[in-house]
């Protein structure tokens, strides 16, 4: 189910007349059967957005299609979604199994074909052996499974999804985040999963959609986001390390931090702008820019090592091969070919 936003706006007016932009005019299409994220810091959105994808919210302004159907001002229960939140939302008193077949009391399906749905539900998300327990003695990666399964048992055709794993400690995040993965895979479900969690949603989406201030800063596959953001804040908000953001000259055609460090080639005009490399961008070569042994530290990490040192007051991070750094010794430091990201200095947009 292909799901777009037209417009789509929430303002929340307090009671003192205080209002706050929560969403601005959101327009995004999301593809039929894709894991899409909204990536972005606390605040920005993504939370309200969901709202009102799944009719909690009314929009201030816009529209809301699944398909061709206009759903803005469809009820909740009628819009076919399954919704999960990031506290697993689950009924103590009651077993999994009751917990996962609740939503299918008000409908008119018998006890056997409700228990059958329970049972796929369970088996898909992989519970099915904890039927019969209640959720305080499950851990809490099988406690979100459950709310899964129970968000699937009406056969949604859109799954909702607020920071499922926030809750959880790292291993099982990082368990519980492949699992959704596979079960949006296996079933091919249009799911919207919100995170501020820049790695999680790299790993996990097909698409993401980098929010800031409620307003859409830029939706394309995780790779290409991270190889080419549009601006300085979605550049900043991918990647560990951080990506390096120096200012910089453009003279002539060549793209130069602080005096003589010329990281690379440009058609860009003369001027000062900021100037973004990834740490890995960095690499080790004959015939560069110079750092003196005792200008550089390092610190190892795995095969890799991190080196720093400053430009003109302005810490750089690089990554390199370890193979390739003898710490004893200067060392001789270049950019990757086309790895230099020139942002304007007022507006931080990409200039090509
Ligand atoms: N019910 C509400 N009333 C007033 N302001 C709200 C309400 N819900 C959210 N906001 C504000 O809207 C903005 C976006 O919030 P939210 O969508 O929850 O962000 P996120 O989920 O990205 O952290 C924030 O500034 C938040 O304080
Ligand atoms: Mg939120």
């Amino acid at each position: 189910m292909q799901i777009k936003l037209e417009g789509l706006t929430k303002v929340f007016t307090d009671k003192t007349g205080k209002e706050t932009v929560a969403v601005n005019n959101l327009d995004i299409t999301i593809p039929s059967g894709k894991l899409v994220s909204l990536l972005g810091p606390s605040g920005c959105g993504k939370s309200t957005t969901l709202y009102m994808i799944a009719g909690l919210l009314k929009p201030s302004a816009g529209k809301i299609f699944f398909g061709n159907e206009d759903v803005t001002n469809l009820a909740p229960e009628k819009r076919g979604i399954g919704l999960v939140f990031q506290n697993y939302a689950l009924y103590p008193h009651m077993t999994v199994r009751q917990n996962i077949m609740f939503p299918l009391e008000n409908m008119k399906i018998g006890r056997k074909e409700a228990e059958a749905l329970v049972l796929e539900m369970a088996t898909l998300v992989g519970i099915a052996d904890q039927l019969d327990k209640k959720p305080a003695q499950l851990s809490g990666g099988q406690q979100q499974r459950v709310a899964i399964a129970r968000a699937l048992v009406k056969k949604p055709r859109v799954l909702l999804l607020d920071e499922p794993l926030s809750n959880l400690d790292a291993r099982l995040r990082l368990q519980t985040r492949e699992e959704i993965k596979r079960i949006q895979r296996e079933k091919g479900i249009t799911t919207i999963f919100v995170t501020h969690d820049q790695e999680e949603a790299m790993s996990i989406s097909d698409y993401m959609v980098v929010m800031n201030f409620g307003t859409e800063q830029q939706f394309a596959k995780p790779q290409d986001i991270y190889t080419n953001p549009v601006n300085a804040f979605v550049a900043k908000f991918l990647g560990v390390p951080p990506i390096n953001l120096v200012e910089g000259e453009v003279k002539s055609g060549k793209v130069i931090l602080g005096k003589d460090f010329v990281v690379s080639e440009t058609n860009v005009k003369d001027g000062l702008y900021n100037i973004g490399i990834r740490p890995e961008d960095f690499r080790v070569v004959e015939k560069g820019y110079k750092i003196p042994v005792g200008q550089y530290d390092v610190e190892t990490i795995g095969r890799d090592t991190l080196i720093r040192f400053e430009v003109e007051g302005t810490q750089i991070r690089a990554l390199v091969d370890s193979d390739t750094v003898d710490v004893e010794k200067d060392v001789i430091i270049g950019v990757k070919t086309n790895k230099v990201h020139i942002f304007d200095k007022e507006t931080g947009v990409v200039v090509k």
